[in-house]
């Protein structure tokens, strides 16, 4: 295929090196973009009377014949095209002749590669607010499914208080609404326009790059040629945003790969979302959750990959930056499998309460509650920890959980409690103990279903 820039070259190109230097194997997914990019610059082209209003509709109609037939699959980009951009160009040429020569007036591959880029990340994270909303909708309803559910809390792994299984659920909701915060702020500096930046400098015919922002429905152009098409930052913010919200995915997928396993047995994933090991006939695993946890690397690998690029590069576009596209599109790939995935384990998987319950008993997961009533017996809440360390000893070396404490058998370790041991014992259960946490983002029931409703505002868009 010709190339955009054989005139000044007497000798091709050794094919070694165009093996290296193009880029249509990965940009040619790009080649709606481009075209959409191309009918908004036609279009003011013809409209400022840089070229005339007919040669602008055939161009136009050129382009969109060609979107027509690439969509259908009748066309397909000619593989050795350099780039998407010389692709389309050529197809153009093909179909239209001499005329298509004209399209790339006033505008150079550097603004339209950003333009182009720009225009697919927008579109990508519209998708991943999609993808995000229904796996927080998911959590939302087995929030509320699991309300009365109550689970030992941990912090170090090892027991901590009961808490509701709603509210650690609503514990990964709101991660993921900060991420659709987050991403929601970066699409507002993905949406500004590059294009009539040209190579670097603007140029001098008299382009509208108002119109060009308009049509491709950018919210403002970018006010510096230079910085339009030398920076990468706004790829480097949702590359960010996809790492934190693989952290937060692989935290989920870690905490469900933990409650799969027989000595939890706190849920058991679906069958349509575990796989069989080829020699233990007896095996269901967990996969899904693992590669949740495990790409969570490559997402991370992306970021670090094109920040790595960027690094120390001059101003202003430089070839470097043609590695932008991989990462940006794995990682994006990675997560529009990753969040489906994520929702369809969940909403299969059955919860076992009963499981969560009984681990919750003999666990000493209510010794804060003691202390706490303690305290409003009038103790400091250093003496009433110290007593209530001893009442756990005692408790060991009887072998009981808290919770079988009765009145009696708590006075007879802690007299101090005196009159106030039966309301004492009350508090011992794992139950008493949550619904007792009633504080703003506690764990008791009208605490959390207060955020329950607080989040299906959230939803509604
Ligand atoms: N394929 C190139 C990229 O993705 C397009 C821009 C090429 N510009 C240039 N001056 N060679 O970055």
């Amino acid at each position: 295929m010709r190339k955009l820039w054989g005139g000044r070259f007497e000798g091709a190109t050794d094919a070694l090196i165009e093996k290296l230097n193009n880029s249509l194997p990965f940009d040619c997914r790009l080649w709606s973009q481009d075209i959409e990019g191309s009918l908004a610059h036609v279009q003011m082209l013809g409209s400022t009377g840089i070229i005339t209003t007919e040669e602008a509709e055939q161009i136009a109609a050129g382009l969109c014949s060609i979107r027509e037939e690439l969509q259908t699959g009748a066309l397909s980009l000619p593989p050795d095209a350099e780039d998407v951009h010389t692709a389309v160009e050529g197809l153009l040429r093909e179909r239209i002749g001499p005329l298509a020569g004209k399209l790339h007036t006033a505008r150079s591959r550097n603004d339209q590669v950003a333009t182009d880029i720009r225009l697919y990340l927008r579109e990508a994270a519209d998708s991943l607010n999609a993808h995000l909303l229904h796996l927080q909708s998911v959590l939302l309803q087995l929030a509320k499914q699991e309300i009365d559910t109550i689970l030992p809390g941990t912090t170090h792994l090892q027991h901590a208080q009961p808490v509701l299984l709603a509210h650690h659920l609503m514990a990964y909701f709101w991660m993921l609404e900060r991420d659709r915060e987050r991403l929601a702020d970066c699409r507002k500096r993905i949406n500004r326009s590059p294009l009539g930046a040209c190579a670097l400098a603007g140029t001098g015919f008299p382009i509208n790059r108002q119109q060009t922002a308009r049509q491709l429905g950018f919210e403002q152009v970018l006010p510096n040629s230079i910085d339009a098409v030398s920076d990468r930052d706004y790829a480097l913010e949702l590359l960010s945003v996809c790492t934190i919200l693989g952290v937060h995915l692989s935290r989920l997928a870690e905490e469900v790969i933990l409650w799969n396993s027989p000595e939890y047995g706190y849920i058991e994933l679906d069958d349509s979302v575990t796989t069989g090991s080829s020699i233990m006939p007896q095996k269901k695993n967990p996969d899904v959750a693992e590669l949740l946890r495990g790409k969570t690397g490559r997402i991370a690998g992306s970021l670090i990959t094109l920040i790595t690029v960027m690094k120390g590069l001059p101003l202003a576009y430089n070839k470097d930056m043609q590695e932008d596209k991989e990462p940006l599109f794995d990682a994006l790939d990675t997560l529009e499998l990753l969040l489906p995935a994520a929702a369809r384990m969940l909403n299969t998987a059955k919860f076992r309460r009963e499981r969560m319950l009984q681990a919750t008993s003999g666990d000493f997961s209510t010794a804060t509650d003691l202390a706490d009533f303690l305290v409003r017996c009038g103790l400091t809440f250093r003496d009433a920890h110290d007593l209530v360390g001893s009442v756990v000893q005692q408790c060991i070396k009887q072998g009981k959980g808290l919770e079988q404490l009765d009145a009696d058998a708590l006075l007879a370790i802690a007299p101090q409690l005196g009159a106030n041991a039966a309301e004492a014992a009350a508090l011992l259960k794992p139950s008493a103990s949550a619904a007792s946490r009633t504080s703003e983002g506690g764990t008791a029931k009208q605490a959390v279903l207060q955020q329950i409703k607080l989040a299906e505002e959230k939803l509604q868009v």
